[in-house]
């Protein structure tokens, strides 16, 4: 389905093409929202841009456009001159009508799918293996969702990939305390035992030279691949999938374990990386370390910048897996896009990889590698989150703290609901508001983590739109109509129906800027609009009570577009809906 944006656009190329030659066709005709809804609906600025080139003035061109542009099934009073030259449109009500019904008839709401649809890798939460996830995994996981969802939806083909930390050297320490505590144990540690376990490793590493010594032999065993130690490392990554997909299977994140992708699986193309980079002539030693030094890259005593690649013991680094990783989504994958979440602090290193991926020619110009930063959750304090006591935030306890909070005012405001309902709602409602939190802000800042912000009934929150959603299901029910059997035919009479409409129609143009911005909280405004809107047209025309049958229906299917596409807007955030709450 075409937006009014797009026709429009359509009708002046021909126009513009009428009037003054073939070469004005590409000529953007600057359609954008009427800054004044008493002039219309759009106003197209192009008259004024052409001044120079057709070296006459913007009213006189305007007048030729205007004669020339056809769009009478579009708009139902003809375009209007204004001011120095701005061209005023309004939308026929019988166009808007035919926009809403055609929508509502749609699965996809009207959204086609993208005529050149691309391989995209987008990489995503990438946890580490015998830790807990804690608060700082969320946002990588969240954000790195709704855009794999948004970029599905509009018919990529996306390939998502989890690179989760799961090789290196803490493993060899870890691996060796777990040997000498009796490795047996696996079969009852959990997650929470492991990042415990993880700490005293560390103790012992720095306070015994023996046992130092000990992990460092333990992790020439696991690189030489020795039976027994890569068998206590394969407990250990299996035991950490078990953790990441739970707290993912909570989360409501699309990812699933063939979408895992392990720095371990990059180890055998680490050499390959450094030979290919050196016939490059792109390495130097460094200290027995081979380092790149790019140009570009420099440091605060604007001394180049090495990327270290491979250390002077032979090891390999996070870049040197990243180097590898891009080789496989390029060459293997053919992906054209490849995207990261992570955070800020990361910016450096996506860059120098970037960077070097272009020099050593792995990346054509046909390829876009995008880094997403996000900011910092911040606590009250302004400060990194932590808990009371100083420790970072596990992520299970922050859920589990949404759910209860969510219960609690369920039960509040719903004292009627059986305990199952309320456990389902709560559910929904609290780990939608965490999401919801996490994606309305503008990534790049930070923003402070508050309970009470995210969990209000009013204002850009989850809670707020599912409610709005509820609210809808909720005239249906009084009603007593099956909305899946209503008609689509729509009538736009009053003017709350008409902003309804127009806004409605702007859910395919906001995804499309999500899905090349990269951008979710853009959706979130929309559809925080949307409910808006949607409320003052609750207000101003009666739905059950309204003067006829025809109208009633009419205001009814206004009433199930919005909340599909709420249900819908939502679902590419990650977040669910409920019929009643
Ligand atoms: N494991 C990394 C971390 O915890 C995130 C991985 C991001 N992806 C990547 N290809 N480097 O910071």
């Amino acid at each position: 389905m075409k937006t009014p944006h797009d026709s429009l656009s359509e009708r002046f190329a021909a126009a513009l093409t009428q009037a003054f030659g073939e070469d004005y066709a590409e000529v953007d005709p600057l359609i954008a929202p009427a800054q004044n809804p008493k002039f219309g609906d759009y106003q197209a600025n192009v008259a004024m841009s052409l001044a120079k080139r057709l070296g006459q003035k913007p009213r006189d061109i305007a007048q030729q456009i205007v004669d020339a542009l056809e769009v009478s099934d579009l708009c139902d009073q003809p375009p209007a001159i204004a001011g120095p030259g701005f061209i005023n449109l309004t939308c026929s009500a019988d166009y808007l009508a035919r926009l809403a019904s055609d929508a509502v008839d749609d699965q996809r709401l009207g959204i086609a799918p993208v005529d050149d649809p691309m391989k995209i890798v987008v990489d995503y939460s990438g946890p580490n293996v015998a830790k807990e996830m804690h608060v700082g995994h969320l946002r990588s996981t969240v954000i790195g969702d709704a855009i794999a969802r948004t970029l599905d939806f509009l018919g990529h083909d996306v390939v998502r990939q989890n690179h989760l930390g799961d090789w290196g050297t803490q493993f060899g320490m870890l691996i060796e305390y777990l040997v000498e505590q009796g490795a047996e144990q696996l079969d009852t540690l959990n997650i929470p035992d492991l990042n415990r376990m993880y700490q005293q490793a560390k103790q012992r590493f720095d306070a015994d030279a023996d046992f130092a010594d000990r992990a460092r032999q333990r992790v020439v065993l696991l690189q030489g691949g020795d039976q027994h130690t890569l068998h206590v490392w394969q407990l250990l990554v299996a035991e950490s999938k078990k953790h990441f997909n739970a707290v993912y299977g909570r989360l409501n994140v699309t990812l699933a374990d063939n979408d895992i992708r392990p720095e371990s699986s990059y180890n055998d193309a680490l050499p390959g990386v450094i030979e290919a980079l050196e016939a490059a002539g792109m390495t130097s030693l460094s200290d027995g370390a081979v380092c790149v030094f790019m140009d570009q890259f420099k440091g605060s005593d604007d001394e180049p910048l090495p990327m270290i690649i491979r250390k002077s013991d032979g090891g390999y680094l996070y870049a040197t897996t990243d180097l590898a990783a891009l080789r496989y989504r390029i060459g293997e994958l053919g992906a054209r896009r490849i995207i990261y979440v992570t955070d800020a602090r990361q910016k450096q290193h996506f860059a120098m990889v970037f960077a070097a991926v272009k020099q050593a020619g792995w990346a054509g110009d046909d390829v876009s590698l995008e880094h997403v930063p996000f900011g910092t959750i911040l606590g009250p304090d302004n400060k990194p989150f932590k808990t009371r006591s100083g420790d970072t935030v596990k992520l299970v306890d922050l859920l589990d703290e949404a759910e209860q909070r969510a219960a609690a005012i369920v039960a509040e405001k719903n004292p009627d609901l059986s305990e199952s309902d309320r456990t389902q709602v709560a559910r929904v409602v609290g780990i939608g508001a965490v999401k919801y939190a996490d994606l309305s802000g503008d990534r790049v800042k930070d923003y402070v983590f508050a309970w009470d912000r995210m969990l209000a009934m009013d204002g850009n929150t989850a809670p707020y739109l599912q409610y709005a959603y509820a609210r809808i299901q909720s005239i249906f029910r009084k009603a007593e109509i099956d909305a899946a059997t209503l008609p689509g035919a729509v009538q736009v009479e009053h003017e709350a129906e008409r902003a309804l409409v127009h806004k409605l129609v702007q859910l395919g143009p906001v995804v499309a800027s999500v899905a090349q911005t990269l951008e979710p909280h853009r959706l979130c405004t929309y559809l925080y609009e949307l409910a808006a809107v949607f409320s003052s047209f609750y207000e101003k025309c009666p739905v059950l009570r309204a003067d006829n049958d025809e109208q009633k229906q009419s205001r009814l299917v206004l009433c199930k577009l919005t909340a599909n596409t709420l249900k819908q807007g939502l679902d590419l955030l990650g977040i669910d809906v409920l019929e009643r709450m």
